[in-house]
């Protein structure tokens, strides 16, 4: 809507930006009363554990004793150097980002601005919009009916030569598995652009491409702080990567990128592995749990998860169960909009109480039907 009274041109976005619909994660606001007590929040596969107050506070203390004043650390060296180390690749396979969002952009622009991404659908959703802002065109191919990867579609898709950057999330998301190893290699192997694996529920995985980079020239693995590492609000991704790929990555992302107090969150985060490892621990055996219950529930489909979410189909229309879920006390995450997703949505596992009243809100709205 144009200001009244103001001056100059009715600017334009580009047009493919312009037809982008923005980011939302679909919770209308139920009626007013509807909801008595706040839903359990199971809608955005984050860690339903916060970081305990003392390792909150150590940050605080890090961060009340850096300058404030000045930019953080260019090259952000302590991070990239505490995640080089504990995975045992160099620094300098290792691009820091804000949130792995920032990293699939840079590696867009990077890699395939001006040409195709070829990415899965389904997939992880901003995967799609996230090229288009980079300036390339989206190339889909669609999963198999049990959400395995279409390797012969995808072999020969990948062998063209405008496809820049081959984007595979494993363990998918929303389908929440991870695709066998021989198919993503078999890709690899057909590539001619990057390829690049969002291992952002890696931690809820049994398997990773991280130490195969040395096998491959063009291949880029992503890593998030937001699901296992339970630090979601800090916004802190990163790239591993041959040398080469991260130096051509690095000149694609904005100085200073990451923050004082993410650098910080992330390094404390790092040095506790064992805290994660026992929560990691917690939810592979709640989502395991929670299966087994949806498996056992009348009219539900659950698919099995590497992740830590889950997705169900039943036989009522998503946003009606969306709702009546959310009227029980259980916000998950409405996915049917997606190929192949017709009457599906995603939950997170949340803590075992969590899961409990998502489970009995499920079958109290199952049977209102
Ligand atoms: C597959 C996948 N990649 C990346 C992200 C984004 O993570 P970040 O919070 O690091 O931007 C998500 C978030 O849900 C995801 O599911």
């Amino acid at each position: 809507m144009r200001q009244v009274g103001a001056r100059g041109p009715a600017v334009r976005p580009r047009e493919e930006i312009d037809r982008l619909r923005p980011y939302r994660i679909g919770s209308p606001a139920p009626a007013a009363g509807a909801v008595q007590i706040p839903p359990v929040k199971l809608n955005q596969n984050e860690s339903p554990l916060d970081w305990p107050p003392e390792l909150k506070a150590e940050v605080m203390r890090r961060l009340a004793g850096r300058p404030w004043n000045r930019y953080p650390p260019v090259d952000a060296d302590a991070l990239r150097e505490a995640l080089a180390g504990s995975h045992g690749i160099g620094p300098d396979q290792v691009a820091v980002t804000n949130g792995s969002n920032e990293a699939i952009l840079a590696l867009v622009q990077t890699f395939a601005g001006g040409r195709s991404v070829l990415l899965t659908a389904p997939g992880y959703s901003m995967s799609a919009p996230l090229a288009v802002i980079g300036g390339a065109a989206v190339k889909p191919v669609s999963l198999q009916p049990d959400f395995s990867l279409d390797v012969a579609v995808m072999v020969e898709a990948a062998r063209a030569g405008d496809v820049g950057m081959v984007f595979i999330a494993s363990p998918n998301n929303p389908t929440g598995n991870a695709f066998a190893r021989p198919e993503l290699e078999a890709i690899l192997d057909a590539a001619r652009g990057v390829v690049v694996i969002d291992e952002a529920y890696a931690g809820f995985a049994s398997d990773s491409f991280l130490p195969d980079l040395s096998r491959y020239t063009h291949l880029a693995v992503l890593r998030t702080f937001s699901k296992a590492f339970a630090l979601a609000g800090a916004r802190v991704g990163w790239i591993a990567a041959p040398a080469a790929v991260i130096a051509a990555v690095r000149k694609a992302l904005p100085p200073y990128n990451l923050n004082v107090f993410a650098q910080e969150a992330a390094l404390a985060a790092l040095a506790r592995p064992e805290l994660v490892a026992k929560r990691v621990q917690m939810i592979r055996r709640e989502r395991e749990r929670v299966l087994e219950m949806l498996r056992r529930t009348d009219g539900v489909t659950a698919y099995r998860s590497d992740a830590n979410f889950i997705l169900f189909r039943t036989e009522l229309p998503a946003a009606v169960l969306f709702l009546r879920l959310l009227q029980r006390g259980a916000l998950v995450r409405d996915v049917s909009h997606q190929p192949m997703l017709e009457r599906c949505l995603r939950v997170t596992i949340g803590m075992p109480d969590e899961n409990d009243r998502f489970l009995g809100a499920l079958r109290a709205s199952m049977e209102a039907s």
